[in-house]
């Protein structure tokens, strides 16, 4: 397999990394780090593990201020060992926007937005493919297949070939179309499946074996997540070490939700942050909000939702299988989930962009038309600072007409 070395980091030297294990998300069983896994035993998420004391003793907050390189900046809370594996594509931190008038119009103190639409292929998905594709590399991984419901599988394609690896991606039939095309563009093997994201995932599994793929799902590999935890980790260092009282997060299969919440307790048990924690709120669309069923009901386990639909595209998620993971960082955190309906959706991506200039995503304007939502029914209150992830470039999806 040709590797081609174009943007790879041979300018910084080898990264400390501080990775101790990996540990079962259910049954916490340790298995070794530097070996190639999926899911644990028990068929759950994998987490790594760190020597926190040895990233406290050898990083500050000074050092870090002083650092570029976007997210790749957090290294030793990341697990990559040899520089020469990460492939750069351009990242950033990616700024966080005040929704000064929308707040205005509400009588709310501070609302703000973490735009991540300013990653490379314009969305967070960059954050944990570039961490998968590193490890891929780092533990002789060449071929790599994935379910998505687009900018995964944008974001997979592109550090894929920028990593001379080989990807292959399966998304739903109705997948924006500018998803697929720039899946396809960037060089990955695209197909079209009649169904659903989990439709998909079911045949990259059935596919696994026979084609020598590794299965990059979300939460089945167990780097994405550390790259989604970066956005807590930036987002802590943006705010001047110190949180927000809410964050709502669109939630389809939740890496970035429990990948954020894990990145807080790493930050406290490094000394960057003290024991207060950001409320977390769980946005789904009405049209398909397995995790508000779970959360109102009470239950550890949300069941598959049935007919999913939605405009936005990402958190068109049936099941996930980190839903366990999203539920316990929901209730520890002392935060809800809550479903939004599509008009609510488009009503807010319009409120915003007149009001304050930006222009979310669907999923990132469900969460503004959650916060609204939650604000009316006083399960926040306005002078609570909130942060609203919007997770992807409106200019990916079909725009409302004029
Ligand atoms: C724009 C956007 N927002 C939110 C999500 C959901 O992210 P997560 O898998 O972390 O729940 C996705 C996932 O595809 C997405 O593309």
């Amino acid at each position: 397999m040709p590797c081609r070395r174009t943007g790879t980091l041979r300018d910084v030297s080898e990264f400390p990394t501080y990775v101790t294990h990996l540990e079962c998300s259910a049954t916490g069983e340790r298995y070794p780090a530097d070996v190639l896994h999926g899911l644990s035993r028990a068929g759950k998420p994998l987490l790594v593990r760190y020597d926190l004391e040895g990233v406290r003793r050898a990083v500050s907050k000074e050092t870090l201020a002083g650092r570029d390189g976007g997210f790749w900046k957090y290294r030793e809370f990341l697990p990559v060992r040899r520089s020469s594996n990460v492939v750069r594509l351009g990242e950033v931190i990616t700024p966080i926007v005040d929704l000064r008038a929308s707040a205005r119009q509400t009588g709310a103190k501070r609302l703000m937005v973490k735009d991540e639409g300013r990653l490379p292929t314009g969305s967070f998905k960059a954050r944990g493919l570039a961490l998968a594709v590193a490890m891929a590399r780092e533990l002789g991984v060449t071929r790599m297949a994935m379910p998505t419901n687009g900018n995964a599988g944008a974001a997979l394609a592109a550090y894929s070939a920028a990593a001379g690896l080989e990807a292959d991606v399966f998304c739903p039939a109705d997948t924006p179309d500018i998803n697929v095309r720039e899946i396809a563009l960037a060089g990955a093997n695209v197909t079209l499946v009649d169904g659903l994201i989990n439709d998909c995932g079911r045949l990259v599994a059935e596919g696994r074996k026979r084609m020598g793929w590794f299965d990059a799902s979300t939460l089945k590999e167990p780097y994405r997540i550390e790259g989604k935890k970066t956005m807590g980790l930036e987002l802590a260092e943006q705010l001047g070490w110190t949180l927000p009282d809410v964050i709502f997060y669109p939630t389809g299969g939740g890496t970035g939700l429990i990948g954020m919440w894990k990145s807080f307790a790493e930050l406290e048990a490094v000394d960057f942050i003290d024991s207060r924690r950001p409320r977390m709120v769980a946005v789904q669309a009405s049209g398909c909000a397995p995790i508000v069923r779970a959360w109102e009901r009470g239950d550890d386990h949300a069941e598959l939702w049935p007919d999913a639909h939605t405009i936005a595209a990402g958190i068109r998620v049936p099941a996930a299988i980190g839903d366990f993971l999203i539920l316990r960082a929901v209730r520890e955190s002392g935060g809800f989930a809550i479903a939004v309906d599509d008009d609510a959706i488009t009503e807010a991506l319009v409120e915003v962009a007149r009001n304050d200039g930006l222009l979310l995503c669907p999923e990132g304007a469900a969460t503004y038309a959650a916060w609204k939502a939650a604000l009316a029914a006083g399960d926040v209150t306005p002078d609570e600072s909130v942060v609203l992830f919007n997770c992807a470039s409106g200019l990916k999806y079909p725009l409302p007409p004029p």
